[in-house]
């Protein structure tokens, strides 16, 4: 399945046309066309990676952090506000953890996996058989059809909100995670790492207004133990891995602290 499987669901980012698959690329019928990885992802970012895309070491850490199951409550709770919709995208979707869990059991469900890093778009290729892997800039048109989906995600990543309306159907769900100030707050106090901004989910709510209603908001305020390597790989996985790593990082309790917040389209 992969790219063949979600080919009806993909757009041209430069013309909006539909993309087909023609000799090894992603081409539509204005004649531009993009790379097909041999790892399995297509290339539609048409440039070089941006600074800020996951590296490779970034997204080895997280895969451990998720195989621990340290946010398992997180992707429990994404996937139930997501329970039933078959048509998925996940922007900023790293390792594609959470689209994977998203798309349940069912064989004919279908998610894209939309990151800048080709590290990421790598590791969501082998995340899911059923998950097309695409390395696209969320700032730029998505290459994904007009209201074609029934569910977009987005954890810890960038939100371009008129483009998340524009290609959700009209009873489609947006579900957004974001940090809580308290969110890793033992780690970041004790090794100096960025804050997180205080008012993130309510910013949300005013910033995605014109397009989306909000219907749920879920606060998930846990205590998790983990081990000095997992401590290490929570404050690796993340954007002080683009500063200097602290090296004397010690286990014990974290605080897993996140708002989920689920919305709908405004009729328009
Ligand atoms: C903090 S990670 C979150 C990954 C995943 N959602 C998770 O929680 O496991 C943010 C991700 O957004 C990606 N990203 C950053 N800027 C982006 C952009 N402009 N377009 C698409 N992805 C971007 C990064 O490469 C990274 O994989």
């Amino acid at each position: 399945m992969g790219i063949e499987g979600a080919i009806d669901l993909l757009a041209c980012p430069l013309c909006r046309s539909a993309l087909g698959l023609a000799r090894g690329s992603l081409a539509c019928p204005n004649g531009h066309s993009f790379d097909l990885a041999r790892q399995g992802y297509a290339n539609l970012l048409g440039g070089p990676e941006p600074a800020n895309a996951d590296t490779p070491a970034m997204l080895a850490a997280r895969a451990r952090v998720h195989a621990a199951g340290i946010f398992e409550p997180v992707a429990a709770q994404v996937a139930a506000q997501l329970a039933g919709r078959t048509s998925l995208l996940e922007v900023g979707s790293g390792t594609a953890h959470y689209l994977a869990r998203a798309l349940g059991t069912d064989p004919l469900a279908v998610g894209l996996a939309l990151d800048v890093s080709k590290a990421a778009a790598r590791a969501a290729a082998r995340a899911d058989r059923r998950i097309a892997a695409l390395v696209a800039d969320v700032w730029r048109p998505l290459p994904v059809r007009d209201r074609c989906l029934d569910g977009v995600l987005c954890v810890f990543a960038p939100r371009n909100v008129p483009e998340f309306a524009r290609v959700l159907r009209p009873d489609g769900h947006l579900v957004v995670v974001t940090p809580r100030p308290g969110h890793l707050a033992g780690l970041r106090d004790r090794h100096g790492l960025l804050q997180v901004p205080s008012d993130k989910a309510e910013q949300l709510v005013t910033a995605t207004s014109e397009f989306f209603g909000l219907l749920e908001t879920r606060v998930l305020l846990r205590q998790v133990p983990v081990t000095a390597g997992q401590a290490a790989d929570l404050i690796a996985m993340g954007p002080n891995a683009f500063h200097r790593l602290p090296e004397d990082v010690a286990g014990g309790s974290v605080t897993i602290d996140l708002t989920v917040q689920t919305f709908r389209p405004l009729s328009s």
